[in-house]
């Protein structure tokens, strides 16, 4: 799965889709709010927070409104997304709390080790060619006794597209994102010297006038297919995309005439274990769901 991703070409992407992305973004917003909540109960006031690909700032505003004293500091792989969320930031009072901007890439942070309090994600890792090197670089930037949390997409993300694309065109099922579940998911941040995992999911079954509309709205997202290696650009013909109507629109239509397409979401946290990662025989992931 991981080797499949080019991440040029996904910096390339998502800069190119600044602009429309918070058009289309409200299935990410309702995730970035679930994700935030997930900190309700946790006894947690954190003085530094980082956000890892902040894309146009939402889930970074989120943060910065919940812990109103905190530093914050937003990162992405995409020049343009950062400038953008750097935009949205009020200019600092000198008695006010600072935001910090920089563009960097998930799995070589810049940052020195044992920097933050909080490190979050809403939404990028699944854009990260090995996912468990971003969590790495998460646990190893969190001070002990931090708390590293974020979600992605699920397996049963897009089924519906998935299923169409293997019947219509089987070369081109690839071309959507094979997304994790949530055991790989858990198993891969419990090799991370963290403690206290917690994993948890959400469905969502979103509908579009056509199927043509979902495919729109996923480019406009930023999620080119063009970023999954292999894939290349035109990918879809006209003649290809009218098969993927009628056979979307046969077997995944609601009666209302729309389609629909379901997406899941995936959430994790999990707590800094004080001691060196290397030191394997010593780390006991305790996984609770
Ligand atoms: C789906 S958007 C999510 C944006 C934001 N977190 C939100 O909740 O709306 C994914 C973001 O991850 C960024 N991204 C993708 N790969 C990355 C990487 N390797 N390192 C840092 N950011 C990355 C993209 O540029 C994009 O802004």
């Amino acid at each position: 799965m991981e080797e499949l991703i080019n991440v040029n070409k996904v910096r390339h992407a998502f800069s190119g889709a600044v602009k429309n992305y918070d058009k289309h973004a409200e299935l990410q917003r309702e995730v970035g709010r679930r994700l935030l909540a997930h900190l309700e109960f946790t006894k947690i006031n954190p003085e530094n927070i980082l956000d890892i690909g902040c894309g146009t700032g939402f889930f970074t505003r989120l943060l910065a409104g919940k812990y109103k004293k905190a530093h914050i500091h937003a990162t992405d792989i995409s020049e343009s997304m950062v400038c953008h969320t750097k935009a949205q930031h009020p200019k600092r009072l000198p008695w006010q709390r600072k935001y910090h901007h920089s563009v960097g890439d998930a799995i070589a942070l810049p940052f020195k080790d044992a920097s933050f309090d909080l490190v979050t994600s809403n939404l990028t890792i699944q854009w990260v060619p090995e996912a468990q090197a971003m969590m790495k670089e998460m646990r190893r930037v969190l001070k002990p006794g931090g708390l590293m949390l974020f979600s992605t997409f699920g397996r049963r993300t897009l089924v519906e597209l998935k299923q169409t694309l293997a019947h219509v065109s089987p070369e081109h099922t690839s071309s959507v994102l094979p997304f994790a579940d949530v055991m790989s998911l858990g198993n891969s941040l419990g090799e991370c010297a963290v403690e206290g995992l917690v994993t948890d999911a959400d469905l969502f079954t979103l509908t579009y006038p056509n199927a043509l509309s979902l495919m729109q709205e996923l480019k406009g997202l930023g999620a080119s297919s063009k970023a999954i290696k292999g894939r290349s650009g035109g990918l879809y013909g006209r003649a290809l995309l009218r098969h993927i109507e009628a056979y979307y629109t046969e077997h995944f239509q609601h009666d209302n005439g729309k389609v629909y397409a379901t997406f899941e979401a995936l959430y994790a946290q999990a707590w800094h274990k004080d001691y060196s990662y290397k030191d394997k025989k010593n780390v006991i992931p305790i996984v609770c769901s």
